[in-house]
């Protein structure tokens, strides 16, 4: 794929200590445990504290991964920061964290990919790694949603949790870490998954905090018929472009969304379900956090080993998808 490819020199997370539960969302919306269960694999999320802005859970998995990784903060020579939605509509989150870290030769932007972020940041530090500009970057996807959930939308608030993950990118020496990138959008899905105010189109108003605009809106049944096709095919299409076949990926780490759309990607893979991660029974959907936390959860717990073939896959608001395959080895 490229001359100079990168892995992943070190890995954190971060979930806040919160935990809501399925019986919880029952005394705050017209639910239950039954139907979240069987509709999307939730049983509980996590929480932010008030206090915890998206930035705080990225600074949180950051220092993780950089103490994972071995390396020094002042290393760092890049950080992208993937979130739907970060501190503010700008500066960039990234640049909060560069302060709070102290990673002060780094460069720093944000990458807006809905939850397909994190693997869209992955695509851009490994040509940055690739190109030579850089040898150490710092990648996190994080999101706190349920900052901007609506709590009286019970097509929503019950999927989103708040969660951050972080890797460290060096380059590789030995040939393993990334072996392809798949990534794609399809803008006509723009309506489906949004929030609508705050931004140009739609400026901070009265009426628009009254109506509810500041807080997610998402046709969950369009968001869902879209998840369900492109996992699988976005998984199917970077396991090729890595010269692989499905029966190669030792371990399958999807987006946590909802367990429905996990198992349809697993069914076109034709993949064991003892290859597949899953955790979104214990954080639900934490978008840009879901991935990199998920990885770091498979690592920790020795379900992904050295050698392994190692998929990612996630898709979001944009609509958009993202891929990738890794050779997963500390170098
Ligand atoms: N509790 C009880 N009933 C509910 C709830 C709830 N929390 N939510 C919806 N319902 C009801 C609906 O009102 C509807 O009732 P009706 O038939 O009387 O109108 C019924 O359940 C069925 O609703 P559907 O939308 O058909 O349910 P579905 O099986 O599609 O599941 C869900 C809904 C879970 C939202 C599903 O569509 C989904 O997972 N969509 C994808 C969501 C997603 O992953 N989004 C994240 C994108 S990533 C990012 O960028 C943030």
């Amino acid at each position: 794929m490229t001359t100079r490819s990168s892995y992943i020199a070190g890995i954190g997370s971060y979930t806040p200590d919160k935990v809501l539960n399925n019986f919880d969302m029952e005394k705050i919306v017209e639910t239950s445990d039954e139907w979240i269960t069987s509709r999307t694999g939730i049983k509980e999320r996590r929480i932010a504290e008030d206090s915890q802005a998206t930035s705080d859970l990225s600074v949180k998995a950051a220092e993780a991964a950089i103490k994972d990784a071995g390396i020094k903060v002042e290393e760092i020579q890049l950080i992208i920061n993937a979130s739907a939605i970060g501190d503010m509509i700008f500066p960039a989150t990234a640049c909060i964290v560069q302060s709070k870290i102290g990673a002060v030769n780094a460069a720093a932007f944000d990458v807006q990919a809905g939850c397909s972020g994190f693997i869209y940041a992955l695509a851009a530090a490994n040509s940055f790694i690739a190109s030579g500009m850089y040898d150490t970057v710092l990648v996190i996807g994080a999101d706190v949603l349920t900052r901007s959930t609506n709590w009286k939308d019970r097509n929503t608030c019950v999927l989103f949790g708040d969660a951050a993950g972080a890797v460290i990118l060096k380059p590789s020496q030995k040939g393993s870490g990334f072996l392809s990138f798949y990534l794609g959008a399809d803008g006509r899905g723009a309506d489906l998954l949004k929030m609508s105010a705050g931004g140009t189109r739609m400026p901070a108003s009265h009426k628009t905090v009254d109506e509810n605009l500041h807080t997610i809106y998402m046709s969950g049944n369009e968001v869902f018929k879209f998840a369900v096709k492109i996992m699988g095919e976005a998984s199917l299409k970077a396991i090729e472009l890595a010269g692989l076949k499905p029966e190669d990926v030792n371990c399958f780490v999807p987006h946590q969304a909802n367990i429905r759309i996990i198992d349809a990607a697993v069914k076109r893979l034709k993949l064991d379900h003892d290859k597949v991660f899953i955790n979104v029974d214990k954080y639900g959907n934490s978008s840009c956090g879901s991935v990199p936390l998920a990885l770091c959860e498979a690592v920790k717990s020795g379900k992904i080993k050295n050698g392994d073939i190692v998929a990612l896959v996630a898709f979001g608001a944009g609509l958009t998808w993202g891929s990738t395959v890794l050779l997963w080895e500390k170098e």
